[in-house]
């Protein structure tokens, strides 16, 4: 079955073709972070109206590629939480009009579970169980992915995602946003070692995680070194804050292994782009014995392919939606929707 896809909680509206969750017929994205380095970060409002300008024409765009017509489409999936809430609004209800005028099924998709699905697109061979490292802009979170539709929450950031942090010290540091990237050629820069950065520990819940004293660690160091005037080693810091992201994220992604038995993990979202992190998981998994899925680069940020990837399985497993559903700014991944219908 062809499904047409949908994207739009963050700062990229993007739209695509995927058959049968594995095989991309087409994969557009229309990225607004351009417009959004003028501010530092991303403007919900401004981001809300850029999807509304392109995303009718992004549909377009999406079945031309993949020489589709119309009446090929089986379904319609969109992200329906968690995001920016007018942000996600602008897609969901753009699906609900395409999936309503096609006259398909509307399949609603939780924005992370579809970040683990970019694994089923760059591995035709992965399969659940595994444990997913899900890591972007707006969450952080260690899942049990016990079945393509099933999945348990073992750990999760207690306040900053990692993809926040990243974005937040790397403009302390004069880079651009957003600033995963930037950060990550800075930090290549130099072997780090320099700086001392707390690696905050959550008492009783030794899975979750918090990167809030970590970012205003950064901001401090960097102010204090403008109050007196001290040059700030800045490849250093790049290097030293990776270094204590990555020391944050994959002990406990091990220790998720270690308890729950799985031996195959699978990276996702932008934050898994990260060379330094993604070196120390092939290290990590490499010793313990575990299987690492990393997706390309291509497949780590927000784009329309991987909604389409789950999608389709949420359509087998039933959950499909009715007009009525709402989009969320929150949304556990946890929770299925009910079986044939919304909420
Ligand atoms: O998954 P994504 O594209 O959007 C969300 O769903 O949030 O993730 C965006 C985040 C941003 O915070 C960005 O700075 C970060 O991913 N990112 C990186 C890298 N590339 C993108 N963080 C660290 N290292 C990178 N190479």
């Amino acid at each position: 079955m062809k499904i047409l896809a949908f994207e739009s909680t963050c700062d990229e509206t993007a739209a695509a073709v995927v058959e049968d969750g594995r095989r991309v017929l087409s994969d557009v994205i229309a990225s607004q972070a351009d417009m959004h380095a003028l501010y530092g970060g991303v403007v919900p409002e401004i981001a809300s109206r850029k999807h509304v300008e392109v995303i009718a024409a992004l549909a377009e765009q999406a079945l031309e590629q993949a020489g589709c017509a119309r009446s090929d489409i089986g379904a319609v999936a969109a992200s329906y939480a968690p995001g920016l809430i007018g942000a996600v609004l602008v897609g969901w209800s753009f699906a609900k009009s395409a999936a309503f005028g096609l006259g398909v099924p509307l399949i609603p998709v939780h924005h992370i579970r579809g970040h683990i699905a970019a694994g089923y697109l760059a591995f035709p061979e992965l399969e659940p169980p595994f444990l997913a490292l899900a890591i972007s802009g707006g969450n952080t979170l260690i899942v049990d992915v016990r079945d393509y539709t099933d999945m348990a929450v073992l750990g999760s950031t207690r306040d900053d995602a990692a993809g926040e942090c990243f974005d937040k010290a790397a403009r302390v540091l004069g880079l651009p946003y957003p600033g995963g990237r930037p950060m990550d050629e800075l930090a290549r820069q130099s072997e780090g070692g320099v700086y001392a950065l707390p690696h905050a520990q959550v008492d009783g819940a030794p899975l979750d995680m918090s990167f809030s004293g970590l970012k205003t660690a950064v901001v401090n160091l960097a102010h204090h070194a403008a109050q007196v005037g001290e040059e700030l080693d800045r490849a250093a810091l790049a290097r030293d804050f990776t270094r204590a992201v990555s020391d944050t994220l994959v002990p406990r992604t091990m220790e998720a292994a270690r308890r729950t038995g799985r031996r195959t993990i699978v990276a996702a979202g932008g934050v898994a782009a990260n060379s330094f992190l993604r070196a120390d998981l092939e290290r990590t998994c490499r010793e313990a014995g575990c299987r690492l899925y990393l997706p390309p680069l291509s497949l780590c940020g927000d784009n329309g392919a991987m909604i389409g990837a789950q999608g389709y399985y949420e359509y087998l497993a039933g959950h499909t939606a009715g007009m009525e559903l709402n989009a969320y700014a929150t949304r556990d991944i946890s929770s299925p929707l009910p079986s044939g219908g919304a909420e």
